[in-house]
């Protein structure tokens, strides 16, 4: 069976990862380990995009050589994949040689094919900067000062001809209506090829930019950029080797909104047009995060600990909190294709409301009332009244659209109904108040308390498997106090029963300590 591929940005070498990589990788995961859940085999590629000008620059500036330097970054962002519990299969840097090999495979044959052709490539350069300039980085019409001397440059390159496969492109969008998630991404790019397309650069002299992957037809020259990052969708999975069709085409590709259009969505579509190639089954694109209304990134956080301003770094709140609550944050907070903000304050409060006081107190009540009541044991239910009926009706409501809004993407909504769930559990509780029943001598009040317990049980046993794609620690944890084993896969286990009556429940935890609000001075 052809695993279900997925991919992510690859992330560049020139900083440490921020808020926007860490979100990609939860994001993917989330869709990875719905897929597992559901029963598909997966396998889930992410990495390091590590040549080009930045990489080179923040090298030299640092006094050490590009590689180091990616070898530095490699091991920061590797390290946040096993902090945030991605459960990735791979992890790609297009230094390795099992990608360069493949770059200059695939420049090879395209070269073959005809489809490069060295040209003229003009445009304006800054010495100082060692990089070309677009009429984006102008302010008020003139270069800024950083840039030092611009000056008009006309060098030979090879190019990529994409014009010819304009039509095609236009045409698969609109048979492929579906192809990039959210719709109106696809509108955007079918908004762009209305235009004639540029053909594409695809190298640089090797004089300026020694650090690339060197073209194999042409050594005074490296690919640069698209050419080589893109390809590592195919590097990874062993292009030219049989094992590549065992997994090509990739399933998705999730990426951020500013490398859709024209990388992912133009490029790389002709690009594998041009290799003869299938094209993704899906592009996932997903907003930016802002921090008080900022793009999130390294460089500011760095920038304003230099100058010595106290901003906080999102990625904290890992080490704080706990890599399940941040995950469970970014997704319950972000729409996926539409942007957010990130805040303490709305971490907080979400944290505190939604992990502590609805569904860590509903564990911390299971646990201390089936150890007061029932001598640890969770008992079987025996009363169906109206309380009961409610509670299982929420249940029934919320679980058939489980599947429906993870494969929407709607990880947002899922998390807001599993909290509405969790709320009708505390809600459960507080209007049947075993605590009091437990004081009378009536047999029929005895058995709903020990009904109680039983439905208290089995909804947290449901709630917790529900949350397994986006907390996995946690989730394991909570079937863990239940006697369960972790959720493998979500047949059978999102069904409402009775097979907890008679488990042994584990002592008492406080699974989400609250978050005192900072004091004022
Ligand atoms: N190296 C290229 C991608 C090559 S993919 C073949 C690149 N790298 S990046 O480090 O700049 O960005 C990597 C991913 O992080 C992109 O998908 C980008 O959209 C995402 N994010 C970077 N900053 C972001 C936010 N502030 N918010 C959310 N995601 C953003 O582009």
């Amino acid at each position: 069976m052809k695993p279900f591929y997925l991919t992510t940005a690859i992330d560049y070498a020139n900083g440490s990862p921020h808020l926007g990589h860490a979100y990609e990788k939860v994001l993917a995961d989330v869709v990875a380990r719905v897929q597992r859940l559901r029963g598909h085999p997966v396998h889930f590629l992410t990495g390091l995009d590590e040549h080009g000008t930045k990489v080179q620059q923040s090298a030299k500036a640092r006094g050490i050589e590009p590689q180091a330097l990616c070898d530095t970054v490699a091991g920061e962002f590797q390290a946040l994949c096993r902090t945030l519990h991605i459960s990735n299969d791979d992890f790609v840097r297009t230094t390795e040689p099992r990608h360069q090999k493949v770059v200059r495979a695939i420049l090879q044959k395209l070269h073959d094919q005809g489809d490069l052709y060295l040209g003229e490539y003009r445009g304006f350069y800054s010495a100082r900067q060692e990089q070309f300039l677009l009429e984006k980085d102008k302010v008020n019409g003139e270069w800024p000062e950083i840039f030092g001397e611009v000056v008009e440059v006309v060098e030979p390159n090879y190019f990529f001809p994409l014009e010819k496969h304009r039509a095609w492109l236009s045409d698969f969008l609109r048979d492929n209506p579906e192809w990039i998630f959210p719709s109106f991404r696809q509108k955007q790019v079918v908004e762009f090829l209305k235009e004639p397309l540029n053909d594409l650069c695809i190298s640089r002299p090797r004089e300026r930019l020694a650090w690339g992957i060197p073209l194999p037809f042409d050594e005074k020259y490296v690919t640069y950029v698209w050419f080589d990052a893109l390809v590592n969708y195919v590097s990874a999975i062993g292009y030219g080797t049989p094992e590549f069709g065992e997994k090509w085409p990739a399933d998705a590709h999730v990426i951020g909104k500013d490398i859709l259009v024209p990388p992912h969505a133009v490029y790389w579509p002709i690009m594998l047009k041009a290799l003869g190639l299938p094209l993704p089954r899906k592009l996932l694109v997903h907003g930016w995060w802002f921090s008080g209304g900022k793009k999130e990134s390294k460089t500011d956080i760095e920038k304003a600990k230099a100058a010595g301003v106290k901003i906080e770094n999102p990625l904290d709140f890992i080490s704080t909190h706990g890599a399940d609550p941040f995950r469970y944050f970014l997704l319950r907070e972000m729409v996926v294709g539409q942007d957010a903000d990130f805040s303490a304050t709305q971490f907080t409060a979400r944290y505190n409301s939604e992990l502590a006081d609805d569904l860590g107190n509903c564990v911390a009540r299971l646990l201390n009332m089936v150890s007061r009541y029932s001598g640890g044991k969770v008992p079987a239910a025996t009363v169906d009244e109206d309380p009961e009926r409610t509670l299982r009706a929420e249940w029934e409501k919320f679980a058939p659209e489980i599947y429906p809004l993870c494969e929407g993407f709607q990880f947002h909504a899922l998390l807001e109904k599993l909290n509405g769930f969790v709320k009708s559990i505390n809600r459960y509780l507080d209007v049947r108040s075993p605590w009091k029943l437990a004081k009378s001598a009536d047999p029929a009040d005895q058995a709903r308390v020990a009904t109680s317990l039983a439905l208290l049980a089995e909804s947290v046993r449901l709630a917790a498997a529900t949350l397994a794609p986006v907390m996995p620690d946690t989730s394991a944890k909570i079937l863990a106090l239940l006697s369960q084993p972790p959720v493998e896969k979500w047949d059978g286990q999102l069904v409402w029963g009775a097979r907890l009556a008679g488990a042994s429940l584990g002592e008492k935890v406080i699974l989400f300590p609250k978050i005192e609000a900072e004091k004022k001075a």
